[in-house]
C-alpha cells in the first residue's frame, strides 16, 4: 500500500488527542482534521433539523475550520459555534449518532478531502484504522479514566461550563464503552499503531514522543 503523508491519533474522549493534533500541525505546518468535531457537527445540525444530505452539504461547504494557536475555531455562517458543539449534550448525541452507518459514510469523503499535498494531522477514533489505513504514522493515545476526567474537566471549566465530577466521570465511561463496542468502525489501535499511555506524562511529554516518531516517518 503506498502510505500518505498523513498522522492519525486515535483514542479515547480526553485522552489528550486534540492537542497533541494542534501541536503537531502547528510545529510542522500541516493540516488538521478533528473527525469529532465532525460527528458533533452532524448532531448539531440534526438538532437543527436538517436532512443528511443538507447536512453534508452544510459541512462540505458552509463551515469554516481555523487552526489558532491551540484552537480550532468552527465557523458557520460567520457565527463562531465552536463552544457550541463542544459541549457534553453535543458530545453525547455525536456518539449515538455515530453508530450509524449512513452517518459514518456521509462524513468518509469530507474527512478524505481534508487530506491534501502539504501533509495532515488527524485525530478522532477510526482515523488509523478506517479513514487514512494508508497514513505513514499512526498513534493511538490513551490514558486512565481518572486522568481524563480530570482534563475534560478542566477544559470545560476553562470554558465556563458547568462540571460536575462524578457526572462527567459517567459521561466518558458511557462513551467509552458506546465508542469501543459499536458495531461500525469500533474504537481500537491499528496494528501498525505506536500505542502511547500518557496517563502519567506531561503534554510537552506526549508532544516529543510523537515528534520523534514524525521525524523519523516523514523525513
Ligand atoms: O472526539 P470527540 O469527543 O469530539 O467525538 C465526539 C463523538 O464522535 C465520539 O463520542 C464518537 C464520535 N466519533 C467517531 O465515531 N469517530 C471519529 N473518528 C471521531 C468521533
Amino acid at each position: 500500500m503506498k502510505k500518505i503523508n498523513v498522522i492519525t491519533i486515535d483514542g479515547p474522549s480526553a485522552s489528550g488527542k486534540g492537542s497533541l493534533a494542534k501541536n503537531i500541525a502547528n510545529q510542522f505546518g500541516i493540516d488538521i482534521l478533528d473527525s469529532g468535531s465532525l460527528y458533533r457537527l452532524y448532531a448539531y445540525f440534526t438538532e437543527l433539523k436538517f436532512d443528511s444530505v443538507e447536512i453534508q452539504n452544510k459541512i462540505s461547504n458552509e463551515i469554516k475550520f481555523e487552526l489558532k494557536d491551540m484552537s480550532i475555531d468552527i465557523k458557520y455562517k460567520s457565527k463562531n459555534i465552536s463552544n457550541e458543539i463542544r459541549s457534553e449534550d453535543i458530545a453525547k448525541f455525536a456518539s449515538k449518532l455515530s453508530t450509524r452507518s449512513e452517518v459514518r459514510q456521509s462524513l468518509y469523503s469530507i474527512q478524505r478531502n481534508f487530506y491534501m499535498q502539504k501533509g495532515l494531522v488527524a485525530d478522532g477514533r477510526d482515523m488509523g484504522t478506517v479513514v487514512f489505513k494508508d497514513a505513514k504514522l499512526k498513534i493511538f493515545l490513551t490514558a486512565s479514566i481518572e486522568e481524563r476526567a480530570k482534563r475534560r474537566y478542566l477544559e470545560l471549566q476553562n470554558r465556563g461550563q458547568e462540571v460536575n465530577m462524578p457526572d462527567l466521570m459517567a459521561d466518558i465511561e458511557q462513551r467509552d464503552f458506546k465508542d469501543r463496542s459499536r458495531d461500525l468502525s469500533p474504537l481500537f489501535p491499528a496494528d501498525d499503531a505506536h500505542i502511547i499511555d500518557s496517563s502519567n506524562m506531561s503534554a510537552e511529554e506526549v508532544f516529543l514522543c510523537t515528534k520523534k516518531l514524525y521525524e523519523k516517518e516523514f523525513y
